[in-house]
């Protein structure tokens, strides 16, 4: 893998958010010659974030909109990458509920503008570079629905969105396979589960989790806690999109997951228990998971997520490296001990609860 990146160019949007500054590191830690960011800094992104990446001589940050044709195709002429990993999106679920407008805008709008600049980029390289060249986009497992009780999404699963958030990636989707298919554009699709680790942003169940339980605030539950998410600890994922750059076949789509398919309920007594075993629980709570209530559910709740990723370990090589609850573990001391970090998040989100419907344009739930 290490000799894949040596040298590389690499331009990734989205990378001041959770997944795009993991894998900001991964490259730069794995030594690739140059890693821009295109990013343009919404309330997901933290800019300590990057803060180790900007001490290194081959990363560059260049602020933009991603809908901003003109600015990608001044951004791809700059930083002439070998690879494109496209992350920037509008990311979470309960704010598409809210809102769903500005998924439309940068999910599909955004991800267009970006795949015409990189088509045009890419015409205009010699045929050697051509060759090397590779749009990776970062799409989710959410396009695939909900499962029932059993089966896996594989990459043959049909599409079937149901949040706005999983409908405007669907259909970013779509416009990635029409350029790879139209014009010839070099492209592998990714399609990820529930990512979790570092630098997250605590609107997410598990960075939320532990945060209130440290805080000794109620852990708000949806519905009964029975849905189920397939998690990866995200320094996983970034691997695995390196591996699909360097070896998934172009045209292609890769199901990523780690095989930890758990329903809400076990995931969260468990962060309960490791803040707990830690020494870290609240003043005057006598055990964390004293902390859990079962809310209002979330409008259209997907039951069930999990991942089949025989694809990518065959073609590829990929394996999981991260077990589940050592991950956790680590993942609750990293908050823990990371509070500047938690408090430049904490200027834009309060931990209240969204997604129970529509708003208003000012944002507030109705
Ligand atoms: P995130 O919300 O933490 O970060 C998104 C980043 O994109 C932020 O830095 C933000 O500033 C940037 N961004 C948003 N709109 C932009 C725009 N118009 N122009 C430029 N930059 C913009 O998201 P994440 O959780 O890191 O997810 C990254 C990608 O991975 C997304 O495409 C998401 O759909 C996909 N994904 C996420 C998960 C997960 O569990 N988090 C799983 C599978 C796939
Ligand atoms: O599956 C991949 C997707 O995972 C990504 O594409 C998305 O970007 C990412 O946000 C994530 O979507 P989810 O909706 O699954 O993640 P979230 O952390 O919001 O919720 C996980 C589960 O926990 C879900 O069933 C809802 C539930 N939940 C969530 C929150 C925030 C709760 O029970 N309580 C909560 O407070």
């Amino acid at each position: 893998m290490t000799k894949d990146l040596e040298g590389s160019r690499i331009l990734i949007t989205g990378g001041a958010g959770f997944i795009g500054a993991n894998l900001v590191e991964a490259c730069l830690r794995r030594g690739a010659g140059r890693v821009a960011v295109l990013d343009c800094l919404t309330y997901a992104a933290n800019p300590l974030s990057l803060a180790w990446a900007r001490q290194q001589k081959a990363f560059a940050f260049h602020q933009a909109d991603v809908v901003d044709l003109p600015a990608c195709k001044k951004i791809l002429a700059e930083v002439h990458p070998d690879w494109v990993f496209h992350l920037a999106a509008e990311s979470h679920v309960d704010r598409s509920i809210e809102q769903p407008l500005p998924f439309v805008r940068t999910n599909v709008q955004g991800t267009a503008s970006l795949l015409q600049a990189s088509l045009l980029h890419w015409q205009a390289l010699p045929q050697s570079s051509q060759d090397r060249f590779r749009f990776v986009h970062v799409s989710t497992d959410e396009v695939f629905g909900s499962l029932e009780q059993d089966g896996y999404f594989r990459e043959d699963t049909p599409v079937a969105p149901r949040s706005p958030y999983a409908a405007s990636k669907a259909a970013s989707d779509h416009l990635v396979r029409a350029y790879g298919h139209t014009y010839g554009l070099p492209y592998s699709m990714t399609h990820c589960g529930n990512n979790f680790g570092p630098y997250q942003f605590p609107e997410k169940l598990i960075p939320l989790m532990i945060l209130r339980a440290l805080q000794g605030k109620s852990l708000p539950v949806y519905g009964q806690g029975i849905n189920i998410r397939d998690w990866i600890q995200v320094e996983d994922h970034c691997q695995a999109l390196l591996q699909v750059a360097a070896r998934g076949r172009a045209g292609q789509a890769y199901v990523i997951g780690a095989r930890n398919d758990r329903p809400n309920l076990e995931v969260v007594e468990e962060i309960c228990e490791v803040v707990d075993r830690l020494g870290l629980t609240a003043p005057g709570v006598r055990q964390s998971r004293d902390l859990i209530r079962f809310v209002e559910d979330r409008p259209g709740h997907d039951f069930r997520y999990a991942i089949d990723p025989a694809k990518l370990e065959r073609e590829t090589g990929w394996r999981p490296q991260r077990e589940f609850s050592q991950a956790l573990h680590e993942t609750v001391l990293w908050y823990q001990e990371n509070q500047p970090w938690v408090e430049e998040c904490e200027k834009s989100y309060a931990g209240q609860r969204l997604g129970l419907g529509l708003t208003s344009p000012g944002g507030k739930s109705s």
